[in-house]
């Protein structure tokens, strides 16, 4: 038997990256042991029923062939943590929002709080510890520290950082068939340990071994540069709009070209997600610590550039609909920040919905795996900070003006306008004749996504606008 076949791992998080990958893990190496341990008993509790607490298709199934084998979820992290030879960190790094730092820096006090629980529950022997999360770079540097102060006597760590590249919507795939697995570590074994896990299902090629600080670098960088494609092609669209170029044709022009390449190059109403925008902030709050601003400001304007293409989706709405959508009726097609998710941190749909909220539109909301509840607590997470732009009271704003429909024909229902702001397939598959029908007229269409067949529903008699061409 191999070092890795007698491994029990505790994964501490149990989120949309430590769920399917701690899943994929138990999938792959059924006499590996894998506890999920979260402080969160309502998720947990959901990890272990028939309806899991995110949606990705094709989870299900990975979960259901492991779980209660060698795939555990619980909320007892010192038990797991005490059992386990190999501990992944995989907790939430949001945006600091308040002290030093605030609105830049990652808020590291999970992380934190993690390394202090290991080291308290560790008892004996040797432990590795796995960064899963998203860290600025050093934070191994701290976490070792940690370990090595509160550490008992006899008990020993290495620390590893081994970043997810999974997207959503597309995880499990993602995880059958990574593009590269990247582990950066100081300890051959202890990085030999973690390659022999992942090797018994991706090629040894595809598993690149760095040092720490590069592999720790090497997610941000890798989502900064995602992110700056998506703000490259979305600041490109705002120019098509004003020369009467088509923007897909433009990204199927320069996708060509092998140095450029096709893939995310869609324009879209900007780029949503936990990942991106925290990322490009810590990565500019990290370059500002260096005495680096040029760098910090380069990757700041690839946010900005997000936030311009938000708020000119919306501004092209109010424009459109005679400048006011004041009491008009708006059918918001999506609130997942992309399709094949229940996610909806930093959609831009929570952004083009407060902005057209602000302008009094009421908006009736369709979205298959968001419901209200979610959406009203995303609209008032992001209102409560300027309550004076929505008249004082936003919290009524959103209770009078916020509906939700069971369909995107029953939300466009009597509606003035519909906002499409998530490419779910189901989109492309409606009766736009009976849409149409339903709507009141001039029935005025925006593609947030350049979902649709726009010649179509124009001769259908719709009024559509789109990212970055003439419909
Ligand atoms: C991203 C990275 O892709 C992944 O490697 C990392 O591990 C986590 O962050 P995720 O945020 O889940 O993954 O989704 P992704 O597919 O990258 O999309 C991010 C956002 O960009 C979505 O809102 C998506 O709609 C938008 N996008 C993406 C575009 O608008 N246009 C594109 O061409 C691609
Ligand atoms: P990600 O998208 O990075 O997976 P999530 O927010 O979905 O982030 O998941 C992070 C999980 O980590 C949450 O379920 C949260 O409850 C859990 N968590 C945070 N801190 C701790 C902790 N100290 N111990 C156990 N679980 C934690």
């Amino acid at each position: 038997m191999s070092a890795a076949e007698k491994l029990s791992i505790c994964c501490i998080g149990a989120g949309y990256v430590g769920g399917p990958t701690m899943a994929m893990i138990a999938k792959q190496c059924p006499d590996i042991r894998v506890t999920v341990v979260d402080i969160n008993q309502a998720r947990i509790d959901a990890w272990n029923s028939d309806k899991l607490p995110i949606y990705e298709p094709g989870l299900q199934e990975v979960v259901e062939e492991a779980r209660g084998r060698n795939l555990f979820f619980s909320t007892n992290v010192a038990e797991s943590i005490r059992d386990a030879q190999m501990i992944f960190i995989s907790v939430n790094t949001p945006t600091k929002t308040y002290g030093i730092g605030a609105g830049r820096a990652a808020n590291l006090e999970f992380v934190e709080r993690c390394a202090r629980m290991i080291a308290e529950h560790s008892d004996s022997g040797h432990k590795i510890i796995v960064e899963k999360s998203t860290l600025p770079v050093r934070t191994a540097e701290a976490v070792k520290r940690i370990l090595a102060s509160s550490a008992r006597p006899g008990v020993s760590f290495d620390v590893l950082s081994n970043p997810e590249f999974l997207a959503e919507g597309t995880a499990v795939e993602d995880l059958l068939a990574p593009d590269r697995v990247l582990i950066g570590g100081e300890s051959r074994d202890a990085v030999q340990t973690l390659v022999d896990v992942y090797g018994r299902w991706v090629p040894r090629a595809q598993i690149l071994t760095t040092n720490l600080w590069s592999s720790e670098l090497s997610k941000l960088t890798a989502n900064a540069f995602l992110a700056q494609r998506v703000s490259s092609i979305n600041a490109i669209s705002a120019l098509c709009e004003a020369t009467e170029a088509d923007v897909d044709e433009v990204a199927s022009a320069i996708g060509t070209d092998s140095r450029i390449g096709p893939k995310f190059l869609k324009a879209s109403v900007g780029f949503g997600g936990s990942c991106f925008q925290k990322d490009i902030l810590n990565l500019v709050y990290l370059c500002e610590h260096f005495g680096l601003p040029e760098v910090a400001a380069y990757w700041e304007q690839v946010v900005q550039m997000n936030d311009y293409q938000k708020q000119r989706f919306t501004r092209r709405i109010v424009k459109t609909m005679f400048n006011t959508v004041s009491n008009k009726r708006i059918a918001v097609w999506g609130f997942a920040f992309k399709k094949d998710t229940n996610d909806t941190r930093e959609s831009a749909a929570i952004y083009v919905c407060r902005d057209l909220l602000e302008e009094r539109a009421q908006l009736t909301i369709y979205d298959p795996k968001v419901g209200l509840e979610q959406i009203k607590s995303e609209l008032a997470y992001v209102m409560q900070n300027d309550p004076s732009r929505y008249g004082g009271d936003f919290e009524k704003l959103i209770d009078e003006n916020v509906t939700v429909a069971d369909s995107a024909l029953a939300a466009a229902e009597g509606a003035h306008g519909v906002a499409l702001l998530t490419e779910w397939d189901e989109f492309k598959e409606l009766d736009y004749k009976k849409v149409y029908d339903a709507m009141q007229k001039p029935a005025f269409l925006f593609d947030g996504r350049n979902l649709l067949q726009h010649s179509n529903l124009t001769e259908l008699g719709f009024e559509v606008h789109a990212i970055g061409k003439l419909c």
